[in-house]
């Protein structure tokens, strides 16, 4: 089905929509439910369920105010900005009663009744509690108010029409909180509350089609985000080393495992969040991840293959030797340096792309700022793009056993101009 045949089929499906409409969804909100006041302990609780939520990294405009909205987020219908969430008078949602704000997180629907885009992404946010949706809301609404008006999205027709996702709702939008299953047990429950519902986990590992909705049935297969390849999570998981319940929690917590290497792109700010969450729930959702990648056969990488066991010869040989075997380890015979995970181990060269080692190259890996952790300089000017495309075939042919990426140039010239854009 092509882009411009579902886009017609969605209008048609409108215009059902339409007519079977649930009337919940248009009716006008109750303001007067709103409560003013909030324990300490329940804003406390809204505050780590808000970091397992990413609500701040999407709410917050690069170098803006937080939660003060105006982030751009590129969709691909358009780009459709972040609200406003602090409670200020004009701009904000302080006027948004308690029972306003579960509806939007469960229905998808603004104050006024209009659908929200699923950018917000409460196809997950359905499945949260009413009671963690009402911590997430004292927490919101004992933010500092910032004056903020967010500019106008800017979608192509017809997606710029708000009553089209009804439609889209009808056809795609399982609403529901997370029942749990009473076949696993307490940890494997709250590590898919978790992953499902407020972590989103699937908004970027999960395919979507082409209305932008997730392909259920391949849930946590591999994603897209920000022009980086989100790794599939499933049994499908291109990882040469079966990850350990330990190794995951540490990658998810710290950005960092020793055997599976750095959380680096749109998967930073995620596990920076989860920095800041209990540890309990971060073990959970580690738990839920060997369950939902357990099912296939891991063969463990020999030595020589994460190492690099092949001669090195070629023109991709002595590039790598000049820019990058200072830290990468660079004959077969040495060992890796302690700082660095053995390149044959990293899920960036196992990738079935090379969209996530031509991000890492070109722009480096750095700490948060004010914190310290792994570096790596970019090589975006220092390297020519076809010296690059030697590289990534060298790097790929070398330390893995993956069959050839054919595509690097292709990948190259659009990451290269997805970054002019920006
Ligand atoms: C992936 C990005 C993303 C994340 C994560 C996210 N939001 Fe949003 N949110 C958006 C976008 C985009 C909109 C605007 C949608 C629209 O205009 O239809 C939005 C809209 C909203 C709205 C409706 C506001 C209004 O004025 O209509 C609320 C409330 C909200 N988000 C709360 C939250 C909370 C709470 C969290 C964390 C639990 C969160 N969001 C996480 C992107 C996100
Ligand atoms: C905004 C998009 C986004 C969200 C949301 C997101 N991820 Fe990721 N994730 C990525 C990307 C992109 C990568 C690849 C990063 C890299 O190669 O360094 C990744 C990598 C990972 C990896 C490493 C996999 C491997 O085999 O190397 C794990 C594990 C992971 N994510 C878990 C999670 C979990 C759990 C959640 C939800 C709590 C989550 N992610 C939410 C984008 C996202
Ligand atoms: C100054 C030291 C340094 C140099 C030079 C360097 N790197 Fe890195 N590189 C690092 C560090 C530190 C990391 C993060 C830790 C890790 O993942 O191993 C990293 C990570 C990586 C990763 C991602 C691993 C992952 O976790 O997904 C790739 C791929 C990579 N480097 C390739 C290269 C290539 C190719 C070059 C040369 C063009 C190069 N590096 C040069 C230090 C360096």
């Amino acid at each position: 089905m092509n882009t411009r045949s579902s886009l017609l089929g969605l209008a048609v499906a409108a215009a059902v929509a339409a007519i079977l409409s649930d009337a919940r969804w248009d009716a006008p909100a109750d303001a007067a439910t709103r409560e003013p006041m909030f324990d300490r302990q329940t804003v406390a609780k809204g505050a780590q369920l808000a970091a397992i939520g990413n609500c701040a990294a999407c709410h917050t405009q690069p170098g803006g105010k937080p939660y003060a909205g105006g982030r751009p987020l590129k969709t691909m219908f358009g780009t459709i900005y972040s609200t406003n969430i602090t409670p200020d008078v004009e701009t904000g949602i302080v006027a948004w009663s308690q029972g306003d704000f579960l509806r939007a997180m469960h229905d998808g629907t603004d104050r006024a009744g209009r659908n929200l885009y699923p950018a917000f992404p409460y196809d997950h946010f359905t499945r949260v509690t009413d009671d963690d949706v009402n911590a997430i809301y004292a927490f919101v609404m004992t933010r500092d108010p910032v004056h903020a008006v967010v500019p106008p999205n800017r979608l192509t027709f017809p997606m710029n029409l708000r009553p089209l996702l009804s439609a889209w709702k009808m056809l795609f939008f399982d609403r529901g909180v997370y029942r749990p299953d009473p076949t696993h047990g307490a940890q494997w429950n709250r590590g898919a509350y978790l992953v499902d519902g407020l972590g989103h986990c699937g908004a970027c590992h999960t395919p979507r089609n082409s209305l932008g909705a997730e392909e259920k049935r391949q849930d946590l297969g591999g994603g897209e985000a920000e022009g980086w390849h989100a790794t599939a999570l499933d049994a499908s998981s291109p990882t040469p080393l079966p990850w350990t319940a330990e190794q995951m929690f540490k990658y998810l917590r710290q950005g960092w495992d020793d055997s599976h290497g750095t959380a680096a792109g749109p998967m930073k700010p995620v596990s920076h969040d989860l920095s800041e969450v209990n540890e309990e729930d971060v073990r959970a959702i580690a738990a839920y991840l060997m369950w939902t990648m357990k099912q296939r056969h891991l063969r463990p990488a020999s030595p020589a293959e994460t190492l690099g066991g092949a001669a090195q010869t070629g023109e991709g040989a002595v590039i790598f030797e000049g820019a990058c075997a200072s830290c990468h380890g660079g004959s077969s015979a040495s060992t890796p340096s302690t700082h660095t995970v053995p390149l044959g181990l990293t899920t960036s060269l196992n990738a079935p792309d090379p969209r996530n080692a031509i991000h890492i190259v070109l722009e480096g890996i750095w700490p948060e700022s004010g914190e310290s952790g792994a570096w790596m300089p970019g090589f975006e000017g220092a390297l020519s793009a076809d010296q690059l495309a030697t590289l990534l075939a060298y790097l790929r042919a070398h330390f893995t056993s993956q069959p050839t990426w054919s595509d690097i140039a292709s990948h190259l010239r659009e990451t290269m101009q997805r970054k002019d854009r920006q």
